[in-house]
């Protein structure tokens, strides 16, 4: 069988890993969350206590950071289970400050691009379509109105237990979305060849069912 990447970039809270892991599932692929990888590597800055905004001091730990994404979803930092601290508010807070250094990206791109070498995947992120996988065979743009954003990511963060406000998360999804689009290196940024797809008014059920559509479309199914 054909090795296929399908690449889904879009702004923060847009739904992206809560859909790319049903496609992941429903075709057979791996699914990779590169998010998780920028924020397990901030969570290591923060631990180490250093200023997440301050570049020199953020970027040797590329020499120390090891990042596993196991296939349960859950996220090793240097062998510690980090999958429910990296979704806290505070490192919500910094990640886009540590994705914005390119020695971090380099460091991580690396090991994703390793990661699509040898089975098929549903990989998300903010430059998937655009950097790290410029040949994927599908690329969405999942995009949603603000106001969605942030009421699906205060639902899923109620859910899970992780203490925030509405008006805190909207704030927060705002000034991640500007600093991850205004990014010198590799910034967010809708493929040329990306289908867009907006799910403001789309359950999770429709999104991945046109997403599996287009996937069979181009694949030839
Ligand atoms: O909160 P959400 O699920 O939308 O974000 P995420 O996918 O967990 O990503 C967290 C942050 O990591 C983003 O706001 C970006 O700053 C950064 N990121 C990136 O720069 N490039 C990627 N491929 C993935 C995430």
């Amino acid at each position: 069988m054909k090795k296929v990447a399908i690449a889904i970039d879009g702004p923060a809270a847009a739904g992206k890993s809560t859909v790319a892991k049903l496609i992941a599932k429903q075709m057979g692929y791996t699914y990779i969350d590169t998010g998780a990888m920028y924020r397990a590597y901030t969570w290591y800055c923060m631990e180490k206590g250093v200023d997440c905004t301050n570049h020199d001091a953020c970027v040797p730990f590329v020499n120390e950071v090891n990042i596993v994404l196991k296939p349960n979803n859950v996220v090793l930092c240097n062998g510690i289970d980090v999958t429910k601290q990296i979704r806290e508010t505070r490192v919500s807070a910094n990640v886009s400050y540590i994705a914005s250094y390119k020695e971090v990206r380099l460091f991580l791109v690396d090991q994703q691009r390793k990661m699509a070498e040898n089975d098929s995947v549903v990989m998300d992120g903010r430059d998937i379509g655009t950097y790290v996988l410029p040949n994927a065979e599908v690329k969405i743009f999942q995009i949603a109105s603000v106001e969605t954003r942030a009421k699906r990511r205060y639902d899923e963060n109620m859910e899970k237990g992780i203490l925030c406000t509405l008006a805190e998360i909207e704030e927060d999804v705002r000034k991640r979305d500007y600093i991850d689009s205004h990014r010198e290196f590799a910034p967010l940024k809708k493929a040329n060849d990306a289908i867009e797809l907006d799910t403001s008014y789309m359950n999770v059920e429709e999104v991945v069912n046109a997403i599996i559509k287009i996937i069979n479309g181009k694949i030839g199914k």
